[in-house]
């Protein structure tokens, strides 16, 4: 969660947080339907904290939140960009009325994996949970073609290195006796990390699902394809373990 910064420019405030432009804000603005703390607003560089000013807007309150953080649930056959020329992105799963500017995927998960994935615009908080040197978990289910055993285990265990890219440590759990189906959990984010760690011994991924960040599962009652707003709770869940 990001620090509290204080005021910040009104019009692009509400742009950002709802489906209005600048100079529509702007023409709100010099109607007087602008009000901030019950004063109407005048001149389109006015300031409001999104922290502490009550705003309303053609007489509607606005919950002006600087940052948004959602949970969606990822389908399979969805791309973890903010744009794409032929796929749909896990942009375009975004209701309306949760859309913001500045939305983008913090970390990325293949086009067939399914699972959690958290959508921000707070590039701050994003980096903190992506970035190895935080250490947060990401917790995965595998599907594998053909079963691991004690010796994969060990191996991601003491970090393996993959190609040019040496792993951290990762834990690796069998969870029925098949070895068909695992639960891996990495502390990084490299490109296709599971699926070559696993690579590197033969075994291919079947079916691959983010469960978990940090100390936060994914909702069960989140339709695939949904997304929901988290609160607070579940933002200082992800960053504990
Ligand atoms: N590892 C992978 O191979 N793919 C993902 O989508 C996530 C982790």
């Amino acid at each position: 969660m990001a620090e509290r910064k204080g005021p910040e420019r009104l019009d692009k405030l509400i742009a950002a947080q709802t489906s209005l432009s600048r100079r529509e804000v702007h023409q709100l603005i010099s109607r007087g339907q602008v009000v901030v703390n019950g004063q109407a607003v005048r001149g389109f560089d006015a300031k409001a904290d999104p922290d502490l000013d009550q705003v309303t807007v053609s007489g509607r309150p606005l919950a002006l939140k600087r940052y948004s953080y959602l949970m969606l649930h990822k389908p399979r056959g969805v791309v973890c960009a903010t744009q794409d020329r032929a796929l749909p992105t896990v942009l375009d799963l975004v209701p309306p009325p949760l859309r913001r500017s500045g939305l983008f995927p913090a970390g990325r998960l293949d086009k067939d994996t399914t699972g959690f994935v958290l959508l921000t615009n707070d590039g701050a908080f994003a980096h903190r949970i992506l970035s190895p040197k935080s250490h947060v978990p990401k917790v995965y289910t595998a599907r594998l073609d053909s079963p691991a055993g004690p010796e994969v285990c060990q191996a991601f265990a003491q970090g393996m290195r993959i190609g040019s890219d040496q792993c951290l440590p990762a834990l690796l759990e069998l969870v029925d006796p098949s070895g068909l189906v695992a639960r891996v959990t990495l502390r990084e984010g490299m490109y296709h990390q599971i699926k070559r760690m696993f690579g590197a011994f033969g075994i291919g991924v079947e079916e691959l699902h983010r469960d978990r960040i940090g100390g936060l599962d994914l909702d069960p009652a989140l339709p695939v394809g949904n997304c929901r707003e988290l609160n607070r709770e579940e933002l200082e869940k992800i960053l504990q373990e």
